[in-house]
């Protein structure tokens, strides 16, 4: 088991108004409240009001899906880090692979949002994550090192101390294919000794490294159960109450 407190963090992704956002966090709160880890639930922009009202007083944290790296300006559709500070917002998912395959989000503009965030004070979970063909081409490791370096390029060694890894193999998401733990932990810890080449050892002992991919009630424990997997980023599972809490519970 890793050594870090753990963090399990929800991406609703498009799901849920704002109605059944408050619906399901107060489904949520209750079952958590007694977490021995750290927990997040990173939820669409218009919910973002709703969830920090239904979560305030409790240990449950609230995020956004993406922010712009701008402080304002001509930028239609798009939102600033300091609209997100300024309601309370704590993280921001950033890099996820589905802003990357269906909206043009590059590792240039993953790093200027990851640098916007952390200015702010914001807490980014960056994403990244081979295709399968880059695994089936033996160069994952490859993918892997150039998104850490392009993605937290200037990022300093204390602002590292805010952010968290989100190592989410694309070929896992949303189809119910998991990695196997021992997968997980290559990837993850290749992570770790690529972030200790980048800065130090002790800046990688410290940074948080979840996984993402299929992660639920069933498979948890196991994954949870690696040295280097510090926690989850929870898609499909993060929408079902019951569910989630089982996942923090493994990670309690
Ligand atoms: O960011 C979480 C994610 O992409 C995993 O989604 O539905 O496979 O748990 P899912």
């Amino acid at each position: 088991k890793s050594k870090r407190k753990a963090i399990i963090a929800g991406n609703w992704k498009m799901n849920k108004t704002p109605k059944e956002a408050k619906e399901l966090l107060n489904a949520i709160t209750p079952l958590v409240k007694d977490a021995g880890c750290e927990v997040i639930a990173c939820v669409p922009y218009v919910d973002l009001a709703t969830a920090l009202e239904a979560t305030e007083g409790t240990n449950v944290k609230i995020g956004a899906e993406n922010c712009h790296w701008a402080e304002s300006g001509a930028f239609t559709g798009e939102i600033s880090t300091g609209m997100l500070k300024e309601m309370g917002v704590e993280y921001v998912v950033l890099g996820h692979s589905e802003r990357r395959q269906y909206f043009g989000e590059t590792d240039e503009t993953v790093n200027k949002r990851t640098k916007a965030a952390l200015a702010a004070g914001l807490k980014p979970i960056v994403c990244v994550g081979e295709l399968l063909w880059e695994r089936e081409c033996d160069i994952t490791e490859e993918v892997i090192a150039r998104q850490i370096k392009l993605d937290l390029f200037n990022v300093t060694e204390e602002e590292l101390k805010n952010v968290v890894i989100a190592y989410e193999p694309v070929w896992a998401i949303g189809t119910g294919k998991t990695a196997t733990a021992d997968q997980a932990e290559e990837v993850c810890s290749f992570i770790r000794a690529t972030i200790a080449k980048l800065y130090n050892q002790a800046a990688a002992d410290a940074v948080t490294i979840q996984y993402g991919g299929s992660m639920n009630d069933g498979n948890a424990d196991e994954l949870l159960s690696k040295t280097n997997v510090d926690g989850g980023l929870i898609g499909g599972a993060s929408l079902v109450a019951e569910k989630f809490a089982a996942i923090v519970k493994a990670a309690s």
